[in-house]
């Protein structure tokens, strides 16, 4: 059944992934961005999927785009919080301005994007919200206190909805991706990031369409018994 989806951070990286999928899924899909306006109009132009900007920080810019999202598509029945930044550095130079930051968009930017959408979930009896986490929420790591801090919390996030929104039909789910090839991989130094891939049993990084695939079966009608659920789609990398 063809439903409104909203995916925050939803032209680039993973969250352009989870966006055509739930597309090719035969949802009507309103994907997010926060700056970069040329790729977002690319994406646009190749998917034919509608991109909204505002800052995922910012409870009012989320609550008045969530209104104009639904004022022109509908209201929204599926929400990915996939938006997500890194700014790493080991803790003893890490400054507050990085931790605020990451702290804005990846967790407090969770709150912001399901909490104008949950009334209305509430109220219609259906609701499909799936937060990207991170495997580096799960196990910790190097340079990561503050991205690891929102992650880990995002976890606590799908947890405490799960069980709220369970008797209203809303399931609230977490899928935590490993190591993916995307722009943020890619951007750490190569020499770490062939270490890293020399920790992946699998032997490779992962494709942005393999976590896609995980948020769409969540999305779907199909999953409404799985609620307050993780799935960790790592490559073997680390099981919790
Ligand atoms: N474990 C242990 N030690 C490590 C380490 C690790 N993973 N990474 C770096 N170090 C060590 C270095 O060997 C170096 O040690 P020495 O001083 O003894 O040589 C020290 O830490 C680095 O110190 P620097 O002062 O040089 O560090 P820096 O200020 O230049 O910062 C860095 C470098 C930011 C840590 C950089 O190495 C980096 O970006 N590392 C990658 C962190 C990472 O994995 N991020 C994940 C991004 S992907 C993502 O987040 C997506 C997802 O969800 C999976």
């Amino acid at each position: 059944m063809g439903r409104v989806a909203l995916v925050t951070g939803g032209s680039r990286g993973i969250g352009e992934a989870i966006s055509k999928a739930l597309k090719d899924a035969g949802h009507t899909v309103a994907a997010t961005y926060a700056g970069n306006d040329e790729k977002a109009a690319a994406f646009t132009a190749e998917t034919g999927i509608k991109t909204y900007k505002w800052n995922v920080a910012d409870y009012d810019a989320s609550a008045a785009g969530i209104a104009e999202v639904e004022a022109d598509l509908g209201p929204i029945e599926i929400v990915i919080a996939n938006a997500g930044i890194t700014r790493d550095a080991p803790f003893h130079k890490m400054t507050p301005e990085q931790w605020n930051e990451v702290i804005g968009t990846n967790l407090t930017g969770v709150f912001n994007t399901v909490h104008p959408i949950w009334p209305g979930m509430r109220e219609r009896k259906f609701g499909r919200v799936v937060v990207i986490s991170s495997i580096n929420g799960q196990k910790g790591q190097f340079a990561q206190v503050n991205y690891a801090a929102t992650k880990a919390g995002d976890l606590g996030i799908v947890k405490s909805l799960a069980q709220e929104g369970a008797r209203a039909g809303i399931t609230a789910n977490a899928v935590c991706p490993g190591y993916i090839a995307t722009e943020m991989v890619m951007a750490v130094p190569e020499k770490v990031r062939e270490s890293i891939i020399a920790q992946i049993p699998a032997g490779r990084l992962g494709e942005p369409e393999e976590i896609a695939r995980c948020v769409t079966f969540l999305a779907s009608d199909d999953a409404g018994f799985i609620n307050g659920s993780t799935i960790s789609a790592n490559g073997a990398q680390f099981f919790s």
